[in-house]
């Protein structure tokens, strides 16, 4: 059983490469952190769309009692849009049954990546325990069968981050103290290593890199407190194909 890393969603994805593995999406900030929170708070599910023009066509197709439109280019709502991709703008009663229809930067175009993956799950620090309990249960269901997993860092405009790698080496190195007999690839040692460079001092750590600098300058610097804060979220969003002709998602607990 191999654990894989890939620090950006830029790779080239082979034929059949995904077929016996459980995948973790990984994008601290925000997507991964505000889709653990919308679900844990009633939303019914997540379709992630990659652009903005396909997220205004399918919101105009579906329900209009029951359908809402967020994102952001840039950190910022996209005009027209109903919410933004703060997690506390998904904390209200009107998220509650919701189907919402998310556009991101970085973080949707991740979920189109290892569709043929056997498991689909969203990782982030807010629920880290409760993501590394689920896979170690499926770990026990596949006892006769090879099967490995692989966490996929969005990073940003698909150069690494240091948040996405950090919180995959964190799930990696809880995940080596559950099961020793994990084979690990050099980039998740190096993602492992990394975490342990800097967990003592983690939070401080990431809010002075890139992205974190970036959303604080446009004033949204509680979202990165929110998304740095283990298990705040103990749920665990799965990736289900929503409609396999379009190629877009579900994203459920
Ligand atoms: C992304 O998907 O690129 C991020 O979630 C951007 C952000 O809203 O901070």
């Amino acid at each position: 059983m191999k654990i894989e890393t890939f620090f950006t969603a830029n790779f080239q994805e082979k034929e059949g490469q995904f077929t016996n593995s459980i995948v973790v999406m990984i994008d601290v900030l925000r997507a991964s952190s505000t889709i653990a929170n919308a679900l844990m708070n009633g939303a019914k599910e997540i379709i992630p769309v990659e652009s903005t023009e396909k997220a205004v066509e399918l919101y105009s197709k579906l329900s209009r009692e029951t359908r809402l439109l967020a994102g952001e280019r840039n950190g910022v709502k996209p005009t027209g849009f109903e919410l933004g991709n703060s997690p506390f703008e998904f904390e209200t009663e009107h998220i509650k049954g919701k189907t919402i229809i998310l556009t991101t930067t970085n973080g949707t175009k991740l979920y189109q990546k290892a569709k043929n993956a056997k498991i689909k799950l969203i990782g982030s620090f807010v629920n880290s325990d409760s993501v590394i309990n689920y896979i170690d249960k499926l770990i026990l269901q596949e006892v006769s069968q090879e099967i490995n997993i692989e966490f996929l860092c969005a990073g940003n405009y698909g150069q690494f981050s240091y948040e996405d790698t950090l919180c995959a080496g964190s799930l990696i190195y809880k995940l080596i103290q559950l099961r020793s007999n994990l084979e690990l690839s050099d980039s998740s040692h190096a993602a492992k290593s990394l975490f342990l460079q800097f967990s003592g001092n983690l939070k401080n750590f990431i809010k002075t890199k890139e992205h974190p600098t970036f959303l604080d300058s446009i004033g949204l610097g509680n979202d990165i407190d929110f998304c740095l804060d283990f298990d705040r979220c103990p749920v665990v969003p799965v990736i289900h194909t929503y409609n396999a002709q379009l190629g877009l998602f579900s994203i459920r607990l």
